[in-house]
């Protein structure tokens, strides 16, 4: 996968965590090259490896990792260098709603990008079944990314996991 989900997990653990903990987690890791960049090719396994690496050695499971993560990405990271995306996008369901196309179009030219894709069903005006397609098992790291959208957008959304597939939101 592109570095940039290792690259923005670093920069969250540095910021709330100090860079002792990041030396720990790379180092559980291994072979973590010392600058990452958001386009840098970083095999999926130590993207795996690092979210399973920050798990342990700040105590927290991986749905609070995963969280952390979404809430940082959107909130911090993703603003720094994609804050277009955003300014473009008036509510929380505007954006879930772009998100299929961002992954698609922005990796086209982006060699050996897999981004994962979405479809997107309504059980009802409030509740949209978000299915998640991917050769990654990354459905946890959408679910936290949605919640930050939420804290973006300052709604309440209620996001839950129904299989490793899809995730039911309720706007409100
Ligand atoms: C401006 C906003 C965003 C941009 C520019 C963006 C871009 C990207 C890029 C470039 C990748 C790496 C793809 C690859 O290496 O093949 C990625 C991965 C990912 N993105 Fe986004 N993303 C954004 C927001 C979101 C949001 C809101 C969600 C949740 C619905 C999301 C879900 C994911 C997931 C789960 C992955 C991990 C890879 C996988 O599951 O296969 N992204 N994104």
């Amino acid at each position: 996968m592109k570095g940039i989900i290792v690259k923005c997990l670093q920069e969250l653990v540095v910021e709330k965590f100090g860079q002792d903990k990041w030396d720990v987690i790379a180092a559980k890791v291994g072979d973590m090259p010392k600058t990452i960049t958001p386009v840098s090719d970083i095999p999926d396994e130590k993207d795996m490896q690092a979210l399973r690496a920050t798990c342990e050695v700040l105590g927290i499971s991986l749905q609070q990792v995963a969280d952390a993560f979404g809430d940082y990405w959107v909130n911090v990271f993703s603003q720094k260098y994609y804050s277009i995306y955003y300014e473009k996008r008036k509510n929380a369901r505007e954006f879930i709603l772009y998100m299929d196309h961002v992954h698609d179009t922005m990796t086209q030219d982006m060699e050996h990008a897999r981004p994962p894709r979405f479809k997107y069903e309504w059980k009802d005006d409030k509740t949209l079944i978000f299915h998640y397609t991917s050769h990654r098992d990354l459905i946890d790291l959408a679910a936290g990314l949605i919640k930050g959208v939420g804290k973006f957008y300052k709604e309440d959304l209620k996001v839950k996991k129904i299989s490793d597939k899809e995730l039911e939101v309720i706007f409100p």
